[in-house]
């Protein structure tokens, strides 16, 4: 049985996620989401999620793809969390690619491609600029 790990954000889930989460689970029988805390959001991207981490993980949780999900609180964790979580297969996106090279010789580690023309950023700008007519 392959465990594999993953990690993200999930904030304003769209279908770029659920694609990841689906590619991810389909690497492995057994699918485990670090789910970013809203202080490492804020660390890393600058700003707080709209979607509390209560919220974000309640969410991936109702996920038939996903199997177990725990709050990431910090990046620099992620070997722990994959010796905590036994994980075989880490699998990033590939904004990621090459960043997580360093876990080659604890587990395997997939860079898959991103959805095309969809983010968590765009959804908040074009929400942000549209108006109601
Ligand atoms: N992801 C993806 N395709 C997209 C958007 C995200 O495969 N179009 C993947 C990322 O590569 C990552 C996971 O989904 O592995 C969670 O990404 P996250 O950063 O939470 O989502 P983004 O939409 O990229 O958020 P943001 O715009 O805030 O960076």
């Amino acid at each position: 049985m392959k465990r594999v790990i993953t990690f993200g954000t999930f904030d304003v889930f769209h279908v770029g996620h659920v694609n990841i989460l689906e590619r991810a689970r389909n690497h492995g029988d057994y699918l485990i989401v670090g789910v970013s805390s809203d202080e490492l959001n804020y660390s890393k991207k600058g700003r707080y999620p709209i979607y509390s981490e209560e919220d974000r993980v309640h969410i991936i949780k109702s996920l038939r793809y996903v199997d177990e999900v725990f709050i990431e609180h910090s990046l620099e964790l992620k070997g722990e969390y994959i010796e905590q979580f036994n994980a075989d297969i880490l699998v990033m996106g590939d904004d990621w690619k090459g960043r997580f090279d360093n876990f080659k010789s604890d587990c395997e580690v997939i860079y898959l491609e991103r959805t095309p023309s969809i983010s968590t950023t765009e959804i908040i700008e074009v929400v942000k600029t549209s108006r109601i007519k």
